[in-house]
């Protein structure tokens, strides 16, 4: 049975591999095979046995994360008042809500892993896909591992060396997000067992953190708890919406911020191949968690702005450790800095599992070097195997514990993707060190909802071009046209608003399809033209024999 969102991180690769050989297995009817299953030896399809709970558990869990903690300082600063903050969160909710939606139809329509890569290669081509495959790995992944570094690092400092270090050093900061980086990348080089085992301690922190702030404020407001800053603070005079942004450029801003805090909903997907009845349940999941998150959000915000006063909300990332220290004082400050931290910390961990497989399948595709396809240590990791559970069991109870706690039992320390984890670590730590949250998240937003965008607007293509296509969940045609419409504007409004960071997602994917049509692609085709006889061998064969059969 399923027991944290980590059983699920695995269903994000393209490409499959077996526990024996690590060949590509890809096939529909194989949902569950993937490189992750390869490392612990079990095979997710023999788990059909989530159910709504399940489900509901572990979106709210996949998108509940750092953003709701760090994003409400951008929202506010860019939309200028209260009301039009919590106006923000609610589109932003929204737009993740219907994007949610369209990505369940097109993961019912082209059941197959992979994700947007997957959906973008089917109906646009194997260059989209790519693309897409890309800028996961140079953008998307790193880019939101370090907004995660970065926010623990802020929370930590503050869990150090105490609330009232709003202007610690950013570099002090940034080390601490580096140490943590580190860390969790040399944990998950080890073995991903730890990681595993304490995704359910971390899921606890933040729930408990979200639901704390939230259930603090609507304590204060029934109390008339009065807070200290309440001069300066005239919107409550004044009304909510007083100071505005008419700028729309700020209000694009600030839903990338907002939209930051909801990401994860495209996610959704990894999780149908193990419903008990996923055409029952999928859309019931969605329907359900995402206007739960939005009304979590919507809630906590309120908290704060009842709690604190605009000016600080504005000053800090790490606005929970001001909740805490404005409503318990400093003992309170500090029980949320560690739990905020504790969160970061194991989201951290679970992108960077999931990060270096992606990097891992992609490599095996041949969209990487085969560099960063390997499996541990290379020739060394046969020695390492002996030591394992199975093979070479130790006397000592304790050993074997340490054994089966941090190691897999069949393969040993050190059986996971390495080099891919370092190249994802490498490029992590760069955008730590150049990158604040505030740019970061602009950054991710450009380049995560250029995907979107395109995948959404394939979903309405693919009606239009194969209307008869299996769709055991439709959504609502109105869905995925507001989804492309506000999306659209976002992208439009970022060239104005952050050109720096628009710029640098536009280079991105010049180099990218530059590498697909000058190298990769063209190798593509002559691999394609060498195997044709193979042609029709079979689903099993997977790979491009594989895509090949599914693009049309
Ligand atoms: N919504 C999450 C947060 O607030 C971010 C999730 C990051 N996205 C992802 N696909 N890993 O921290």
């Amino acid at each position: 049975s399923v027991s944290s969102a980590f059983d699920f991180a695995p269903n994000l690769f393209p490409l499959s591999t077996t526990a024996q050989g690590y060949t590509a297995l890809g096939a529909p009817s194989n949902p569950g095979l993937d490189p992750s299953n390869a490392l612990s030896g079990a095979s997710l399809e023999k788990n059909k046995s989530l159910t709504y709970l399940n489900g509901l558990s572990l979106v709210v869990g996949l998108i509940i994360g750092s953003g709701i903690f760090s994003s409400p300082s951008q929202v506010n600063k860019n939309a200028g008042s209260p009301g039009a903050s919590l106006l923000v969160w609610l589109v932003a909710g929204i737009l993740a809500w219907t994007g949610a939606a369209s990505y369940a139809e097109l993961g019912g329509a082209i059941p197959l892993n992979g994700g947007a890569q997957v959906y973008l290669s089917k109906i646009f081509g194997e260059w989209a896909g790519f693309l897409f495959t890309w800028c996961a790995v140079c953008v998307l992944k790193p880019g939101s591992a370090a907004i995660i570094a970065i926010i623990f690092g802020e929370y930590l400092v503050r869990a150090i060396i105490g609330a009232d270090a709003v202007d610690a050093s950013t570099w002090l900061n940034k080390a601490v997000a580096l140490a943590g980086l580190v860390l969790v990348t040399l944990l998950n080089c080890v073995s991903t067992k730890l990681g595993t085992r304490s995704a359910d301690v971390f899921m606890f922190m933040k729930f408990l953190a979200l639901i704390g702030v939230t259930v603090i404020g609507i304590v204060v407001a029934a109390t008339g708890f009065s807070y200290k800053g309440h001069a300066s603070d005239d919107w409550k005079k004044q009304g909510w919406f007083e100071g505005t942004s008419n700028d729309v450029s700020n209000w694009a801003v600030a839903l990338y911020a907002g939209l930051w805090a909801f990401d994860g909903w495209d996610n959704v997907n990894y999780v149908t191949a193990e419903f008990k009845n996923p055409t029952r349940d999928l859309p019931r999941v969605i329907h359900t968690s995402l206007p739960l998150v939005i009304g979590f959000y919507l809630l906590a915000n309120i908290s704060y702005f009842l709690v604190l006063p605009t000016a600080i909300i504005e000053s800090s990332n790490t606005i929970a450790v001001a909740f805490g220290s404005q409503v318990f004082g400093p003992i309170g400050s500090l029980i949320l800095a560690l739990f905020v931290s504790g969160s970061c910390f194991g989201a951290l961990n679970a992108t960077t599992f999931t990060s270096g497989r992606l990097v891992y399948a992609a490599g095996k595709e041949g969209y990487l070097p085969a560099i960063f396809s390997t499996i541990g240590l290379g020739k060394s990791h046969r020695a390492i195997r002996l030591h394992t559970l199975n093979a070479n069991p130790p006397k000592s109870r304790l050993k074997r514990f340490f054994i089966s706690s941090f190691a897999d039992p069949d393969a040993g320390f050190f059986f996971t993707p390495i080099s891919a984890m370092a190249l994802n670590a490498f490029l992590t730590s760069i955008y730590i060190a150049i990158g604040s949250f505030d740019t970061l998240v602009t950054f991710y937003g450009v380049a995560g909802y250029s995907f979107y965008f395109l995948a959404v607007l394939g979903l309405i293509i693919l009606r239009v071009r194969e209307p008869d296509l299996e769709r055991p969940y439709k959504a609502w045609i109105t869905t995925p046209i507001i989804f492309c419409c506000v999306s659209l504007f976002l992208l439009s409004r970022a060239v104005f608003a952050e050109p720096v960071q628009t710029l640098l997602v536009l280079v991105f994917m010049a180099v990218g399809l530059g590498v697909w049509f000058g190298w990769v692609g063209r190798r593509r085709k002559k691999e394609q033209g060498r195997f044709r006889h193979l042609e029709n061998e079979g689903e099993e064969k997977g790979g491009w024999r594989f895509w090949k059969r599914w693009r049309r």
